[in-house]
C-alpha cells in the first residue's frame, strides 16, 4: 500500500496543498503540488468562508492533478493571532520505583492540568525536558530508577471559534483535516538543521498577515508566539505612503523595497504609477526604504520581546533563521542580524525531497513542513532533531476536529 500524505497551509496570502509519498527508506518526497491567490484571511483568520473555500479547492484540484492521487485527509497549517504559546511543568511520584509510559501519561497530565478557558483547545503538547529525582535534563526518562518525575512542557493552544471555521471551509472544499499544525513547528521542520534545534535557534517566519515565532533549545521547543503583523501591512505603508493602489504597491514593494536604507545607493531611483491616471513619478529608492524600515523594525523588536520572554535570547547559539514571504524583502537579513545581534539566514524548505525550483521558496516551508510533520505522527519518514520519542505526544485533536460537527 502507499503511504501518501498531504499538507494544506491555507495562508493570508495564497493556498498551497502539496502531496508525497513516504518511500520504503524513510524518505518523503513531492509528488504534486497546487497553489491558489486566496483573500479570505486576516492575520491568518479566516473571514471569508466563501473566497477561502474557493482557493483550498482550487489548490487541491490543482495538486490532485499534478500527483495523480486523490487527496482526502490533510494536515492544515494554523496560525492566527489567537494562538497562544505557554509553558508549564509537573511533578508526580513514581509508581513502583521505574519510571513506566503510564508515569510520562501522569506527569504530563499533571503539567497540562494549568488553566485553558473553555474556549480554548489544546493544538500542541511540547515536552521540554524530565528530570527524574535530582537528575535534570532527561529526554527519555522511562526504565530510570526514582521516586518523583518532573515534566517540563509548551503548550500551544487555540480559540476554538477560529480552528472551527478553517475545519469547516477544508470540509466544504470536500477535505478532512486529520491534523492541525501551528504553522512555525511545521515550517521548522522543513527549514532547520537538527544541530539547530540543539544549540538553540528562532525561527521567525514573516508572512503576509502574521509573522510566527518558535524557539528551539536543547532540541525543545522554549516559546512559540503570533505577531498579528506581516507584508501586507507594509504593502499599506507603502500604498499610504506613495499614494499608489495597492496592486501597485505590491509591485513596487516586491520590485524595489527594502527593509533598511542601509543597502541603496543614493542615486537609486523608482517609477511610482499615479493613482487615477495621473502621470507617473520617479522618486529616490531610500524614500521606499524609509516608509518600510519603520514597519520591519517594528516587526522584529516585537520579535525580540518574545525572544527575550523564552528565557533563551543568551542562547540561540544557531542564530535565526528567516522563512515567510517578507523575508524575500532585500536588507532583511541585515535589518534582523543588527536588531538581534545574531547571525542571521535565510530558510528554505530543504528537508522535504522532490521539491522543484519554484518550490524551494521561504514561502513554502509550512506546507512543505506540514507533510515532513504529518509523515513523524504516522511514523514514516525520518525527520531529523525531534525531542526523543516523547517529542510528539499527541494530543486529543482528532477528536476535536471531529467534535465540530
Ligand atoms: N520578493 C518579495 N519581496 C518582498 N515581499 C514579498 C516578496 N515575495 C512575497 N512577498 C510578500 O510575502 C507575503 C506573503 O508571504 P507568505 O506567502 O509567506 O504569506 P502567507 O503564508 O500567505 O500568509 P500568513 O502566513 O501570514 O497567513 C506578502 O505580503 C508578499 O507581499
Ligand atoms: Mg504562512
Amino acid at each position: 500500500m502507499r503511504n501518501l500524505l498531504a499538507g494544506l497551509d491555507v495562508g493570508t496570502s495564497k493556498v498551497c496543498a502539496l502531496v508525497a509519498e513516504a518511500g520504503a527508506d524513510g524518505e518523503i518526497a513531492l509528488l504534486g503540488f497546487g497553489i491558489a491567490p486566496c483573500n479570505g484571511l486576516r492575520k491568518g483568520i479566516v473571514v471569508n468562508i466563501e473566497a477561502t473555500v474557493d482557493a483550498i479547492k482550487a489548490a487541491v484540484q490543482e495538486a490532485e492533478r499534478s500527483s495523480g492521487v486523490r487527496i482526502g485527509t490533510v494536515a492544515v497549517g494554523v496560525a492566527g493571532a489567537h494562538i497562544r504559546g505557554l509553558n508549564s511543568h509537573g511533578i508526580v511520584a513514581v509508581r513502583g520505583g521505574e519510571v513506566g509510559p503510564r508515569d510520562i501519561d501522569r506527569v504530563i497530565d499533571a503539567a497540562r492540568a494549568v488553566a485553558i478557558p473553555l474556549d480554548r483547545q489544546v493544538l500542541h503538547i511540547l515536552p521540554q525536558q524530565f528530570a527524574v529525582d535530582d537528575q535534570e535534563g532527561v529526554r527519555d526518562p522511562v526504565g530510570m530508577a526514582g521516586v518523583r518525575l518532573e515534566a517540563r512542557i509548551h503548550i500551544v493552544t487555540a480559540a476554538q471559534s477560529y480552528g472551527q471555521n478553517l475545519v469547516k471551509c477544508c470540509e466544504r472544499a470536500g477535505i478532512t483535516p486529520s491534523e492541525m499544525v501551528f504553522e512555525p513547528l511545521a515550517s521548522a521542520d522543513a527549514a532547520l538543521f537538527p544541530e539547530e534545534r540543539e544549540l538553540g535557534i528562532a525561527l521567525i517566519d514573516i508572512g503576509g498577515g502574521t509573522t510566527d515565532i518558535i524557539v528551539f533549545h536543547q532540541g525543545a521547543v522554549m516559546h512559540t508566539a503570533v505577531l498579528p503583523l506581516g507584508g501586507n501591512h507594509i504593502t499599506n505603508d507603502v500604498a499610504a505612503g506613495m499614494r499608489t493602489p495597492a496592486a501597485d504597491a505590491e509591485r513596487l514593494k516586491i520590485d524595489y523595497g527594502v527593509a533598511t536604507s542601509v543597502v541603496v545607493r543614493r542615486d537609486d531611483n523608482v517609477q511610482v504609477p499615479g493613482v487615477g491616471g495621473r502621470e507617473p513619478r520617479v522618486i529616490p529608492r531610500r524614500i521606499l526604504a524609509e516608509i518600510i524600515e519603520p514597519r520591519m523594525e517594528e516587526i522584529f523588536s516585537l520579535a525580540q520581546r518574545e525572544l527575550l520572554r523564552s528565557g533563551v535570547a543568551d542562547n540561540l547559539a544557531s542564530g535565526m533563521v528567516l522563512v515567510g514571504g517578507s523575508s524575500l524583502l532585500e536588507g532583511t537579513q541585515e535589518l534582523a542580524e543588527r536588531i538581534f545581534t545574531l547571525p542571521v539566514r535565510r530558510g528554505l524548505p530543504i528537508n522535504l525531497k522532490g521539491m522543484p525550483e519554484e518550490l524551494m521558496k521561504p514561502m513554502y516551508t509550512t506546507a512543505a513542513g506540514l507533510l515532513l510533520y504529518l509523515g513523524q505522527s504516522r511514523g514514516v519518514g525520518n525527520v531529523p532533531g525531534r525531542f526523543g520519542r516523547w517529542g510528539r505526544l499527541r494530543t486529543r485533536l482528532t477528536d476535536w476536529v471531529r467534535d465540530f460537527f
